[in-house]
């Protein structure tokens, strides 16, 4: 008897000492399993008189059955351990500070670009998309600038080598539009006025570059026709555009000035310049279409007037941005990008 309590008080001893399943497991096996001390204690049974038999294997046996018990008493505690371990390693401290998720942003000059289409949507002008590559017709002859007109050495143009079907056609010589002009024509004729839209876009341009100057830029173009449209009407509605375009940056000090100049599509035609502080920047050609242009597209001369203009979209995300050189748009450096 001496011999089991020793059994079992080392048995309880080690199951509640387990930590984990496997520590359990195997003193399962020590304790219960086949070549225990309890197993051989029973089978060793068969060797005592009857009557010790009885009251021995009892015992053996309610200390086996109290064993199992204790069994499985730890394997439940031993689960909800675990269960509450995991549950606590997997827990969210919602106190730590976040970690900063990278994501991307508008390019300046996409910025730009929808400033500009919301402030002339708001205008109610509608936004037209027009071809990169476009022929020397388009590009030139119907924006009344002739073959041998001087201005078309003005635009260094990036001409395309001619498909052998096209040969013949001289105004269908292929180029990379040098302005978004061409959509003044385009756009001219397949609608009949009144309207008024805006063409923003990308254009290019065959010369050296520097800090003014790349081989593509953008621009965008206006233009609203009517049977009364006048240079009032585009003094106005470019004066309310930049003041707008530059509110954020002190827009209500600036200068919208008009200046006259020549562009073979218009007449009058003028230069827009504003001053901000003691600056002074060029930032568009407009004025009245030229009735050559009309004439070009079958409008019928004198019966229309309007007025057309056309702005340097670098040129404006430069100035409100004070970018200094335009390169930086197009070099992909993400030192610069991610300042916007
Ligand atoms: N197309 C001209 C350029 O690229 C800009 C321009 C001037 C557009 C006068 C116009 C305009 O529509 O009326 O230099």
């Amino acid at each position: 008897m001496k011999n089991l309590e020793n059994i079992e008080s080392e048995a309880t001893k080690d199951i509640s000492a387990a930590q984990n399943m496997a520590d359990l497991e195997s003193s399962r096996v020590k304790h219960l399993g086949r070549k225990s001390k309890l197993s051989l204690f029973l089978r060793g049974l068969k060797k005592l008189a009857k009557d010790e038999k009885k009251t021995m294997g009892q015992l053996a046996n309610d200390i086996r059955n109290r064993l199992e018990l204790e069994i499985k008493k730890r394997e439940i505690e031993l689960k909800e351990k675990e269960i509450s371990e995991k549950i606590d390693k997997e827990r969210i401290d919602i106190t730590r500070p976040g970690e900063k998720v990278e994501i991307g942003h508008l390019h300046p000059l996409t910025r730009v670009f929808r400033e500009t289409k919301e402030i002339f949507g708001s205008l109610g002008f509608y936004i037209v998309d027009g071809p990169e590559l476009e022929t020397e017709y388009y590009n030139f002859d119907a924006l009344n600038i002739p073959a041998s007109h001087p201005s078309r050495e003005l635009m260094d143009t990036f001409w395309l080598r001619q498909p052998s079907a096209i040969s013949h056609q001289p105004s269908a010589k292929l180029l990379l539009r040098t302005h978004t002009s061409p959509m003044q024509i385009r756009f001219m004729e397949k609608h009949t006025p009144p309207f008024r839209i805006i063409v923003p876009g990308r254009v290019f341009r065959h010369e050296a570059t520097d800090a003014g100057h790349e081989i593509q830029f953008h621009q965008l173009e206006g233009l609203m026709v009517s049977t009364d449209t006048s240079f009032t009407n585009l003094k106005g509605i470019l004066e309310y555009f930049f003041k707008k375009f530059f509110s954020a940056t002190g827009g209500k000090d600036i200068d919208v000035r008009f200046v006259p100049s020549y562009f073979p599509f218009t007449e009058p035609s003028v230069e827009v310049l504003i001053k901000w502080g003691d600056k002074r920047f060029e930032v568009a050609g407009a004025g009245m279409v030229h009735q050559n242009v009309f004439r070009a597209v079958g409008y019928t001369p004198w019966q229309w007037q309007g007025f057309a203009f056309g702005m340097g979209i670098d040129r404006l995300a430069m100035i409100k941005y004070r970018i200094n050189d335009i390169r930086l748009f197009y070099g992909g450096d993400l030192r610069f990008l991610k300042q916007f």
